[in-house]
């Protein structure tokens, strides 16, 4: 049995949005990749099933815009761009189990499938629609959201839009919506009750189908119309499964967990399940909403041109660092920047001074003082002490910050630790323990190797690579494959006089410019 159909196993189906194929990647789709696979990876850790889904949006009337500014054919600039999307990926270790692309004939297909569902049960009718169109936001917008006569958001003007409409009962939903997010289907709580509030006001129904352009999924009812791409776009977490009929749909969805920025809440957390309610297929389990970034303490814009290109960062300093930024410089459900400085802040600190440098003084010990042979722990005082509990208790605390997804306070816990065994090796002064106690000395590096190895276990979702470097150089190249979650967090699971193999420090220090 193959991994994926395996249905005893506990399943986990994460899903980021998927990116507008409009441009390349900026740090804020870094950051909400990053957040995902850290999730996507826990799991698996955990011994779930997982399945991991991002993509690119691609039937976008923004797409196409930007395709005619470029003076490129439509489908070749967006597979362009699209690429860029999964260059990202790879550079930033992404263990994405699916990229889909929306243009794929099979979510055509099953976008037409969904509608044509909704259409069968009388939730869309026809109608004229006559209003504002924000071409940024690809989003229906009124005056009363407007500021200045311009989208908020992207700071443009919107298209006065009249044309023939099909229109999607979304107000039949209120009530059921609305006790879907008083059960508690967003979080964060105030991204929950700025939903909550929204749809007190009332719902209006929803038009799905646009006859003024040109690029989009045809409406199967009436091909002169073209789904509205917001609801294609969502469509796109059950057609990555093969909805209705695919193994992987039976599998996988529900959807525990779509990862999205706040921009897009309402998409995710009133349309989408009111889409879902239509069709009769269950709802999500979590939409958590993430923060929005700014670099340099500005909002990312392209008139800015303060676009981080996350792709030449991440070649440049290593995939590591720039995730352990994201996921640590900024808390986890609230807004953030990215600053050059502020990175090599972190990188410096935490990475160089406290986990590279922990990793490289205690193997140099491990060759100073035993030939690079993992010595065996002796009985006595340093065996029990505060390090080796903080260490054991370390799985359950870290277990409990993920359930909760919170993502920097399962950072803090390790990093504690981190700070913790520094601190040992300052306190026990394994340099005095040489002449004095070679007993004592063989305890207090066997408990800083293991607790080494627990950290690395630990870390092994943030920065994967790290992880594997670090079990590498404590002798241990295949560890995460082997053992499971519990058994690779148990104290003593390091063998002794096995050989460690240093390398150079993993992460030298950078010199502020
Ligand atoms: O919204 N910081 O695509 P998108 C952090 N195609 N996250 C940010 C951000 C920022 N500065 N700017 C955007 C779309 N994001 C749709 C999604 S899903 C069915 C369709 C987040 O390329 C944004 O909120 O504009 C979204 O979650 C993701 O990046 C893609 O944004």
């Amino acid at each position: 049995m193959t991994k994926k159909s395996n249905q005893k196993k506990n399943k986990y189906y994460i899903t980021t949005a998927i990116d507008y194929a409009n441009a390349a990647p900026h740090i804020g789709h870094a950051y909400e990749k990053v957040c995902a696979d850290v999730i996507a990876r826990w799991h698996r850790l955990k011994g779930a099933d997982v399945f991991f889904l991002t993509g690119t949006d691609e039937n976008a009337q923004k797409n196409v815009t930007a395709a005619q500014e470029a003076g490129m054919e439509v489908a070749a600039f967006i597979k362009e761009n699209s690429q860029k999307f999964v260059e990202l990926c790879e550079v930033l270790d992404i263990s994405y189990d699916y990229f889909i692309r929306t243009t794929e004939k099979r979510h055509a297909k099953i976008s037409q499938f969904v509608l044509q569902k909704m259409y069968d049960k009388g939730d869309i009718y026809k109608g004229q629609y006559e209003g504002l169109y924000c071409q940024g936001c690809e989003a229906f917008i009124t005056e009363k959201e407007l500021v200045d006569g311009k989208c908020p958001e992207h700071n443009v003007k919107p298209d006065v839009i009249r044309e023939e409409s099909y229109f999607f009962k979304l107000s039949k939903y209120q009530d059921k919506i609305l006790a879907l997010l008083e059960n508690g289907l967003v979080a964060p709580e105030t991204r929950k009750n700025e939903m909550i509030n929204r749809v007190r006001e009332g719902l209006n129904d929803l038009s799905v189908s646009r006859t003024g352009v040109s690029w989009g999924i045809p409406i199967p009812f009436d091909k002169e119309h073209k789904i509205y791409v917001w609801v294609d776009a969502l469509i796109n977490y059950i057609s990555a499964l093969d909805y209705p009929e695919g193994d992987k749909f039976k599998v996988y969805w529900p959807a525990d967990l779509h990862l999205i920025g706040k921009g897009i809440n309402w998409f995710h957390s009133v349309i989408w399940p009111a889409m879902l309610l239509s069709v009769e297929i269950e709802l999500p389990k979590k939409v958590y909403v993430h923060g929005y970034l700014t670099a340099e303490g500005k909002k990312i814009s392209k008139s800015l041109g303060n676009i981080v290109d996350p792709i030449p960062l991440a070649k440049e300093f290593k995939s590591d660092p720039i995730r352990l930024f994201l996921l640590r410089g900024i808390v986890f459900g609230q807004d953030g920047d990215f600053s050059h400085d502020s990175f090599i802040q972190c990188y410096n600190s935490d990475l160089a001074n406290d986990l590279g440098n922990l990793l490289n003084r205690s193997l140099t010990m491990v060759e100073k003082y035993f030939d690079g042979v993992i010595p065996e722990a002796e009985d006595n005082v340093y065996k029990n002490d505060a390090l080796v509990v903080e260490a054991k208790g370390l799985s359950d605390r870290l277990s409990q910050a993920m359930d909760e997804l919170d993502l920097n306070g399962a950072l803090e816990l390790i990093w504690a630790l981190i700070n913790k065994a520094n601190k040992y090796i300052e306190d026990a002064k394994p340099w005095q323990l040489k002449k004095t106690d070679e007993k004592s000395l063989k305890t207090v590096i066997y408990n800083l190797l293991e607790v080494l190895r627990i950290i690395s276990v630990a870390v092994s979702s943030f920065i994967p690579k790290t992880a594997t470097e670090m079990l590498s150089q404590l002798g241990l190249k295949e560890h995460l494959n082997n053992d499971g979650f519990d058994e690779l967090f148990m104290w003593g699971k390091l063998e002794a006089n096995k050989k460690v193999s240093k390398a150079d420090p993993l992460f030298p220090r950078i010199k502020k410019e």
